[in-house]
């Protein structure tokens, strides 16, 4: 794929549940419950499906070469929540055009794979080795001059927490993988549904181990980092092996102007490779005003030149 190589990212669609879901009540139980409640009450007034159908096409008029979506695609994990949301990821983008990592809501509850995030397995595999999708996170997905390196932070936290974890095995196999497509030249992008530092001032939606992410991202490198979560804009830094790596999240991409809510935002990352070798990032921030999708800011990514590694 030639260079400029540009690439969507959105995140939190948070889809709504299906029709008729008030008389859901009385079949669900603990965190499911709880977090049915808060979807009643004031949920669905902020994930609006006309706001998300009016990204999706401001997303389809950029004509991307990529898209890349941050997780939390549902709301308590129930088992046609999955299904619904394998219907809309094949309207949004087929497999080899749409990258996903799992969010905390995916994993409200331990579902087992083929009728959860299984659902969702084609967009969630690494390139392909023979015959068989690679499933084992971090994927690795190399388009043009990126590698999308996909990581699932998705585990279900008690109540009242919207904890995430890497865990041991995902962070060792991240800096692998890093430092492997680092010595290839690709412009390598994580992808995360919960940020790697923590954004505001509580642990109760932090990222538990997210000292394994920084440890791997300090010792291999990487380009820049993607997530979501907050549901609120978010440019952070964090240290690489040849200087700051961006952290950047987005707001829900469904969500309307109610309250303080930050209203729905998405990027188009262009990557160039100018003569001198160096890569560049531009990003071009599209924002909801109430009515459409405007830029709302633009900012760019100068690279130091890494060296031999
Ligand atoms: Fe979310």
């Amino acid at each position: 794929m030639p260079l400029p190589f540009r690439f969507a990212h959105f995140s939190d669609p948070h889809l709504p549940l299906a029709p008729g879901w008030p008389a859901r009540l009385r079949t669900l139980a603990g965190k499911r419950l709880l977090g049915f409640l808060s979807w009643r009450r004031k949920r669905h007034r902020i994930h609006r499906p006309e706001v998300l159908a009016a990204l999706l096409a401001d997303v389809a008029a950029h004509a991307p070469d990529h898209i890349v979506v941050t997780g939390d695609l549902i709301n308590i994990a129930l088992p046609d929540e999955f299904d619904r949301a394998r219907d809309w990821l094949e309207r949004v983008g087929p497999p080899e055009r749409l990258s996903l990592v799992p969010g905390n809501h995916d994993a409200t509850v331990r579902v087992p794979w083929n009728l959860g995030l299984g659902r969702w397995q084609l967009w969630m595999a690494g390139d392909m080795a023979g015959d068989e999708a690679e499933t084992a996170l971090p994927f690795v997905r190399v388009r043009g001059p990126v590698a999308f390196v996909g990581l699932s932070t998705a585990v279900p936290s008690p109540p009242l927490l919207a904890t995430g974890r890497v865990g041991a095995e995902q962070a060792a196999r991240l800096e692998e993988v890093l430092r492997d497509l680092g010595r290839r030249d690709l412009f390598r992008v994580v992808l995360m549904h919960h940020p790697p530092l923590r954004v505001g001032g509580s642990e109760r939606t932090a990222l538990t181990d997210r000292h394994r992410v920084q440890a791997a991202l300090a010792r291999a490198g990487a380009e820049l980092v993607l997530h979501g979560h907050h549901h609120r804009e978010h440019v952070g830094y964090l240290p690489g092996l040849a200087g700051a790596i961006p952290v950047v999240g987005v707001p829900s991409a469904s969500a309307a102007p109610v309250g303080r809510v930050q209203p729905a935002r998405w990027i188009r990352f262009t990557v160039e490779q100018p003569e001198d070798g160096r890569w560049r990032l531009a990003a071009l921030v599209r924002g909801y005003d109430g009515a459409g999708f405007r830029t709302e800011a633009r900012f760019a990514v100068h690279y130091p030149d890494v060296g031999p590694r």
